[in-house]
């Protein structure tokens, strides 16, 4: 049986566990990730599939429609029961595909206030600052999530696309639970960052682990190993990810069941220490 479980766990926080292998939520919007999904009640489907798989871990952000994918998670799976839903804040939508970061104190607070709405529940289980805006001190935007985690808004914080740097500076606020970075076989712009965070115990959740499909089309460094395991390309991205490092929590993304099938199947694949060399010295290329 396909069960997301055999990823293993990780605790957030130190405190809540989760399944590794997680679902990314922006795929469920319109084009653009503006407005909603072309096929509503696919979105729907695969967000009702995501528990049955055994996933437990969703991760959205209040920007994605905007509104559109909370609206959606709530619609198709509240009560959660044992599912954590993360969102983020810090960005503002005027029109598809444009995002523009604004991380004055006061609209974190209220952006926060409205993914709770959204979302149906009494507290966030986890937030993450989707942007560090550089135009307002950064120190200005810890203190914001702080106050959300003092006035029980949100349970546990992160942050997103943030160096060693903003990490440290951040923890000296407020406990620092995740870091999302983008990063995949392809892209290792943030190696560092991930080491940080393996060396204390932050979950690392790398965005676009596909590359935003990329890696899942066949004529990649991917395909040699794909075919030794009888795999799609995609769950040798997610194979590799997966066995890069106990604190990696992937959230590949679709609004579609077939492909999220698929990338939960790919967790019982096992890849050989050669066969994970392999692919690390091919992306190096
Ligand atoms: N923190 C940030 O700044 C940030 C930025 C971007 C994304 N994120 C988060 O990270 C998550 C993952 O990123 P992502 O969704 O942009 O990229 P991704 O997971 O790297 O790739 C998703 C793309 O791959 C396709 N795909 C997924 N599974 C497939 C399969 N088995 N076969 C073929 N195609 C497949 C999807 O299309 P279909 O829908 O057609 O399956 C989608 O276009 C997002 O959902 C979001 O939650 C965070």
């Amino acid at each position: 049986m396909v069960h997301a479980a055999k990823s293993g766990t990780f605790k957030i926080g130190g405190e809540r566990e989760i399944v590794r292998l997680g679902f990314g939520a922006m795929r469920i919007t319109g084009k653009g990730i503006w407005g909603d999904p072309a096929d509503p009640e696919e979105a729907r489907r695969t967000l009702r599939r995501v528990p049955e798989l055994g996933i437990d871990f969703i991760d959205t952000a209040d920007s994605y429609g905007p509104a559109v994918s909370e609206d959606l998670i709530r619609e198709a799976l509240r009560p959660y029961g044992k599912v954590m839903v993360a969102t983020k804040g810090g960005l503002v939508r005027p029109g598809p595909d444009v995002w523009n970061v604004l991380g004055r104190p006061d609209f974190l607070i209220q952006q926060a206030h409205l993914s709770r709405r959204r979302l149906g529940v009494e507290r966030i289980d986890l937030w993450q600052l989707h942007r560090i805006d550089t135009n307002v001190p950064r120190g200005e935007q810890f203190d914001a999530i702080k106050s959300l985690i003092h006035d029980g808004v949100i349970r546990f914080a992160g942050l997103s696309e943030a160096s060693i740097d903003d990490i440290e500076a951040a923890r000296k606020v407020f406990p620092v639970a995740t870091v999302q970075n983008r990063y995949n076989l392809a892209d290792r712009t943030y190696e560092d960052v991930l080491n940080y965070c393996e060396k204390n115990g932050i979950g690392f959740i790398p965005w676009f682990p596909l590359a935003a499909g990329d890696l899942a089309k066949p004529g990649t460094v991917l395909d040699i190993i794909a075919k030794k395991h009888n795999a799609s390309p995609s769950q040798i991205a997610l194979a590799w990810i997966l066995k890069r490092s106990p604190v990696i929590l992937p959230i590949p993304g679709t609004g579609k069941v077939k492909h999220l099938e698929e990338n939960v199947a790919g967790v019982d694949i096992v890849l050989s220490d050669e066969d994970f060399a392999t692919l690390d010295k091919a992306a190096k290329k």
